[in-house]
This record gives C-alpha cells, sequence and structure tokens, in this order.
C-alpha cells in the first residue's frame, strides 16, 4: 500500500507554511511479504515470525509496525475482562477509538484497525448495533483488546486516553436527499461527538471522515476552539479516498506497477474542489490533454460511480475503510516516531487564502510537522485553472461549517 513513492519535496513548517522551505528527499518501497507456502500457517497460528518478511516500508506495515508484528508472534494470550476481549501480548500502544463503528465504512474500518501491530486498544461506539461488531472482531487473533460503546452516556468511556479518533459516524447521501440535509444531519452528529471528544481526550488526531469533509472539518475546529482545545495540527479531513483512487487510475490507465504510483491531490474532498495534481505524480508521466481531462473528472466523480454500482445499497464504503485505515496507520507511525510519514489530508492552512485546504503533510508525534508548499508551484495551466475554479465552492462549504458551529451553544 504505498503512501508515497521515491519523491523529492519542498516542505515549510506547519506553523508558518511558506516561511521556512527545504528538502527533503523521501523515498520508500511498499510491502510486507507473507511467504505463500506458510502464509495460511500463520495467519492461523500466528506462531512463526521467520515467515514474515518486511521488504521495506508501507502505509500499513512500517518498519515499526513489522517490528511489532514479529514480536506477537511469540506473545501469550491474556485473561479475557468483562466487556472487552484481550488476546495477546504485545509492543503496541496504541488506543484507536472509531465512532460509527457499526456503518457501511466503520465495520471494514475496525477490521483493518484490528490487523494494526501498532494498535493495543480498539473501541468502538455507535448509537446502535456495535456489540455484536466488537464480539466477532475480538475473535481474531490480532494483538489489540476490542471493546464495544452503545449510545451518549457511554461515549466518554470510549474516549478515554484514546491516541487517534476515527468519525464515519452519520449518514451517507441516498436518493432524494439534498447535500442541506446531509449537511444537516451530519453537522449535529459531528458536533455533539467532537464536544465529547474536546473533553474526554484533545490531545487525541482527530480523522473526520463524515461528509461533507468540506464542512465537517471547520465545524470540529470551531466546537474545539469553543472549547478551548483546538490543536489545529491534530484535526484531519480525510482526504486518502481521492489518492488511493488517483493512484489505481493513473496505474491503469498508463500500465504503471500499482504499488509505484503517487498522486498528490489538494483542494478538499466533494467535485470540482477534488484536484488531484498529476502533473506532480510520482512516477512522472506524459499524459495528453484528454487523458488529464478525463482522468480529473473520473477522480472527482469516482463516488458516484461507485453510488451507481451499489444502485441504491449505499456509497464507497470498502475503499473508504481501507484509505481511512492506510490514514490511521500513517498516523500511528508519526506517533511512534517514524520521521518519514506523508499523507495528503484536508487541514487548517495558509497555503492559499482558503483557511482549510488538503495537500500533502508531514506527520510527526504532535501531528502536522509541515505542509508541503512546493507540490503547488509550477502547476500546468489546467491545475492553476482548476484550483483558482475549485476555490469558491471550498470557501463557502467553509463558511457553511463555521456559522453552523458558531449557532450553537457548547456547553463549557
Ligand atoms: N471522507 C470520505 O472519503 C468518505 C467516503 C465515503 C463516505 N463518507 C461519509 O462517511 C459517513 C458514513 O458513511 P457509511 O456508508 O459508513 O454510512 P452508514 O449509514 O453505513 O454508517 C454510519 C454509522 O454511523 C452511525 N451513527 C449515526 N449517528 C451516530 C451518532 N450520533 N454517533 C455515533 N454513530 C452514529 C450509524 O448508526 C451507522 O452505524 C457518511 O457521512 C458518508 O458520506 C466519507
Amino acid at each position: 500500500m504505498a503512501a508515497t513513492s521515491a519523491a523529492t519535496f519542498s516542505v515549510a513548517s506547519a506553523s508558518s507554511p511558506c516561511s521556512r522551505v527545504s528538502h527533503l528527499t523521501h523515498s520508500k518501497s511498499f510491502s510486507i511479504k507473507f511467504n505463500p507456502k506458510s502464509h495460511l500457517r500463520n495467519f492461523n497460528g500466528l506462531k512463526s515470525a521467520d515467515s514474515v518478511i518486511c521488504e521495506s516500508q508501507s502505509s500499513f506495515f512500517g518498519n515499526e509496525s513489522c517490528t511489532a508484528l514479529k514480536g506477537t508472534f511469540s506473545s501469550k494470550a491474556q485473561k479475557q475482562t468483562q466487556r472487552s476481549y484481550t488476546h495477546l501480548q504485545t509492543n503496541a500502544s496504541y488506543k484507536v477509538a472509531i465512532l460509527g463503528a457499526a456503518g457501511g465504512i466503520g465495520q471494514p474500518l475496525a477490521l483493518l484497525v484490528k490487523m494494526s501491530p501498532l494498535v493495543s486498544e480498539l473501541n468502538l461506539y455507535d448509537i446502535a448495533n456495535v456489540k455484536g461488531v466488537a464480539a466477532d472482531l475480538s475473535h481474531c487473533n490480532t494483538p489489540s483488546k476490542v471493546s464495544d460503546f452503545t449510545g451518549a452516556s457511554e461515549l466518554a468511556n470510549c474516549l478515554k486516553e484514546v491516541d487517534v479518533v476515527v468519525i464515519p459516524a452519520g449518514v451517507p447521501r441516498k436518493p432524494g436527499m439534498t447535500r442541506d440535509d446531509l449537511f444537516n444531519i451530519n453537522a449535529n452528529i459531528v458536533r455533539t461527538l467532537i464536544e465529547c471528544v474536546a473533553d474526554n481526550c484533545p490531545d487525541a488526531f482527530i480523522h473526520i471522515i463524515s461528509n461533507p469533509v468540506n464542512s465537517t472539518v471547520p465545524i470540529a475546529a470551531e466546537v474545539l476552539k469553543q472549547k478551548g482545545v483546538y490543536d489545529p495540527k491534530k484535526l484531519f479531513g480525510v482526504t486518502t479516498l481521492d489518492v488511493v483512487r488517483a493512484n489505481t487510475f493513473l496505474a491503469q490507465r498508463k500500465n504503471l506497477k500499482l504499488i509505484d504510483v503517487d498522486v498528490p491531490v489538494v483542494g478538499g474532498h466533494a467535485g470540482i474542489t477534488i484536484l488531484p495534481l498529476l502533473s506532480r505524480a510520482k512516477p512522472s508521466v506524459s499524459l495528453t490533454d484528454e487523458e488529464v481531462e478525463e482522468l480529473t473528472l473520473r477522480i472527482q466523480n469516482a463516488g458516484t460511480e461507485v453510488v451507481e454500482a451499489k444502485a441504491g445499497a449505499g456509497s464507497a464504503t470498502l475503499s473508504m475503510a481501507y484509505a481511512a485505515a492506510r490514514f490511521v496507520e500513517s498516523s500511528l507511525r508519526a506517533l511512534d516516531g517514524d520521521s518519514d510519514v506523508y499523507e495528503c489530508a484536508y487541514v487548517e492552512s495558509d497555503l492559499t487564502d482558503l483557511p482549510f485546504f488538503a495537500s500533502r503533510i508531514k506527520l510527526g508525534r504532535d501531528g502536522v510537522e509541515s505542509v508541503i508548499s512546493s507540490e503547488l508551484q509550477g502547476l500546468t495551466e489546467y491545475e492553476e485553472k482548476a484550483l483558482e475554479a475549485l476555490k469558491p465552492e471550498l470557501k463557502a462549504s467553509i463558511e457553511k461549517g463555521v456559522a453552523f458551529a458558531q449557532k450553537q451553544t457548547v456547553a463549557a
């Protein structure tokens, strides 16, 4: 799973993105190989470390993750506790909470996070149906302890001492629903959840998946400000799915080895606000104007492709879970001290005149360590125009979120 491939970036500090520019060489290759002959035996038994070969680093299994994974193979089972399920002792030490864990995204995301060797505790929260999801997942013999929390009265306990909170809670867009309908429902859900996050784990990394991300992230920021605990370096709108799609579609179009492809995607997370910078793709590829146009439109409308294929049975959940799990794993690697973690995300930013903007960021122990400014320099004419065109829509979405949050009264 490629976060990035070999690349050279200019970076600016998070506090002052454009003031301090240096050059970093960032190079990774990505795969963890399970010896095919003993693959199944190891997944059944998790006994032998020998068959796991970490070729290098990946978003899901970085060096540290691989070390931790090997460490778990010789671990011993632990006692079960009431309403929680402990399996193996492990070097992993991070606590992750998923809010909306019983949903279409929440369930596969919980499974993927359960596979992470960096996670020691996985707290699953929803307003209903989460007990069964946790019981089911708890039977997987991977290191983390899974606990379930149902309803508002259990939310505070779910969030205690959590390092990363992921929020896919809310409703996906359904036929007949206007964007305003979606906004009103999800804005209230995100506001309520973030109030509790502010009270119980204000230092956690917060990953917002609930749409419209262009507005829900500014809402979360306002709520955190009202609570006096806003740290812009730790609040992220998850746009990883746009990058995952861009990488996949470009690789397919140009017959590239998928694992090597890395396309930065900037702007926001809806329609024309999603701007893949195909001119900055690694490896560098030659594309006709028609190909750029066709790929850009496909990446921007990929969600609709899934909604139409599912024909009323939902929106993108599996690819979204995959993308969100990648962003969780990258965050955990950063928390764990990996000094070479880059992802695109929608964050508070002064790269442009918009207060929030998705771009490539460098993640560190304290969250956003720097934003990558160089990728917005030297854009093609097509990209420059698309960047200017997306700004009014993104600005309006940000303002809508801020206005919504400022109208509410937050309990101190
Ligand atoms: N960021 C992205 O790239 C991206 C991609 C796809 C979908 N999404 C968004 O993710 C969200 C979830 O999508 P889904 O397909 O999983 O929907 P879903 O309806 O299958 O699941 C949502 C879950 O949230 C729960 N929920 C509702 N209100 C809650 C509350 N107050 N507290 C806790 N949980 C609550 C529901 O019970 C349900 O289990 C939607 O807003 C969707 O638009 C984002």
